[in-house]
């Protein structure tokens, strides 16, 4: 699988309508250049699995941070934010960046080379995109499944309020549509935004969440 950080970006800014920059990394990022906060990080993630692709979405983050002409100190990027996101499948860490202040959050999720059971699909989906997934052909249902998995979790990695939601929480207008609405309630429903593409054997999704000024949400 090839990652186009440029072509990528283009087209989520066009359907998301907001500045983006996208740094994709294959490599873990030289222990010896972590900041001392990161390094203490690193020191706790000793004998995990999870070492090497922390390590390389830490590759990915501060690429993204220079571009964005930021300091690359990734310890003082706290998730879920309003501007960065982050997400590891394969061979690759994808981090997304914007300088847009319209934003209360930004997720991204890739997925590449698996596929949830098809019987997930009640932990994550409502009973209305179930529904729209079971009137889908079912030799297709397998990527449907996916790209729906990689939008949900895109929105939630977006929702500055994701300790209090789970997937299902996430409701969207048009499971069909690559690109469209969802809805999360906090108090009042909240109008969220994504887009989704075929990346290699899987999907990428990325997912904004409105400033809290600027709540399009309906009562
Ligand atoms: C946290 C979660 C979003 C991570 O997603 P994932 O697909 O497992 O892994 P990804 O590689 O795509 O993303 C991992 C990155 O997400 C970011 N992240 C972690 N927690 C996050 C949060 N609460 N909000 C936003 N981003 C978060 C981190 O940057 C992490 O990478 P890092 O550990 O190197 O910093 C996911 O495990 C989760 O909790 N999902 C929703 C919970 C749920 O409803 N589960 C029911 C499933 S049936």
């Amino acid at each position: 699988m090839r990652l186009d950080e440029k072509s990528l970006s283009k087209k989520f800014e066009e359907d998301l309508g907001i500045p983006l920059a996208i740094a994709a990394s294959g490599r873990s990022v030289d222990p010896r250049r972590l900041s001392p906060r990161e390094r203490i990080r690193y020191r706790a993630l000793e004998a995990l699995p999870r070492r090497e692709s922390w390590l390389k979405g830490r590759s990915a983050l501060k690429r993204l941070l220079l571009r964005l002409g930021e300091r690359d100190d990734t310890s003082e990027v706290r998730f879920p934010h309003p501007r960065f996101s982050l997400t590891h499948s394969g061979r690759y860490a994808v981090a997304i960046g914007t300088d847009s202040d319209r934003l209360g959050g930004i997720g991204i999720d890739l997925e590449v080379g698996r596929s949830p059971h098809p019987d997930s699909a009640r932990f994550f989906l409502t009973p209305e995109e179930r529904d729209w997934l079971n009137r889908q052909r079912e030799s297709d249902r397998p990527a449907h499944l996916l790209r729906l998995w990689t939008v949900k979790e895109s929105l939630f990695k977006a929702d500055p309020g994701n300790d209090e939601t789970g997937l299902p929480d996430y409701r969207m207008k048009d499971p069909g549509a690559w690109r469209g609405t969802a809805f999360v309630r906090h108090g009042r429903e909240i109008e969220m935004h994504y887009a989704s593409y075929p990346c290699g054997e899987g999907w990428i999704s990325i997912a904004i969440y409105p400033r809290r000024d600027d709540h399009a949400g309906r009562k």
